[in-house]
């Protein structure tokens, strides 16, 4: 599948999460950092990444990285009550949305099949079933995401995820004390691939170490 293709793409998707960051700022919300676009890029850097890896499929990979939360992204076209049944169930709505678009290009049935399928299963944060989510282009969409959800990565898009939010002012004491910590070791015991088990194990260590030196620092102990 070309490469002009899958330009398409991520021209798409970014076009849906602009407007999603619109309707953040029209709610009299921050958009500062971008979180629902910064999610993204990461998580297609990490699909590219467990790509080469792996040796998948790229377009079917990537695509799917790029289109995984279509869902969450506000569509103007549709009434609020709508855009919340899609924001609820956003693996199923994406999927169709995505399944649409893909159609729309010309892409072959097969191919968006499956793209579907990993972005119908992308969802959550742990898995029912015990054996890795198939085919392995759903795995490396499930892992990429949850890879992004890991380490000194998570801490940014937590931060960037809090300006998007309306609350109250934070402490950095607050800050700290949300480490996610707990909720990042059950992602990680939730993973398909060893080698994404590998890479959370790493995030993990630096990211222990990482909390130790700012609070030490930030209560000026070094
Ligand atoms: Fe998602
Ligand atoms: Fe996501």
């Amino acid at each position: 599948m070309g490469s002009e293709l899958l330009t398409e793409v991520e021209d798409f998707a970014r076009f849906r999460l602009s407007q999603e960051g619109e309707y953040i700022r029209s709610q009299g919300r921050s958009n500062f950092l971008n979180y629902r676009y910064e999610h993204t890029v990461t998580v297609v850097g990490l699909a590219r990444k467990l790509v080469e890896i792996e040796g998948a499929d790229e377009f079917i990979c990537i695509a799917g990285a790029w289109l995984h939360d279509l869902g969450k992204c506000y569509n103007p076209d549709l009434d609020p009550e709508e855009n919340r049944r899609r924001r609820e169930d956003h693996g199923y709505y994406g999927a169709e949305e995505a399944g649409k678009f893909l159609d729309n290009l010309g892409v072959e049935t097969e191919t968006i099949e499956e793209i579907y399928q990993g972005i119908y299963k992308h969802v959550g944060l742990t898995r029912k079933q015990k054996e890795p989510i198939k085919p392995l282009s759903a795995a490396i969409i499930w892992d990429a995401d949850k890879l992004s959800k890991i380490g000194l990565t998570a801490w940014m898009h937590f931060i960037a995820y809090s300006f998007n939010r309306e609350q109250d002012d934070g402490t950095y004491e607050q800050l700290w004390q949300r480490d996610n910590l707990p909720i990042m070791e059950k992602i990680r015991e939730n993973l398909n691939l060893e080698i994404s088990v590998d890479m959370a194990d790493k995030r993990l260590e630096y990211y222990r170490e990482y909390l130790k030196r700012l609070k030490a620092e930030l209560r000026g102990k070094k």
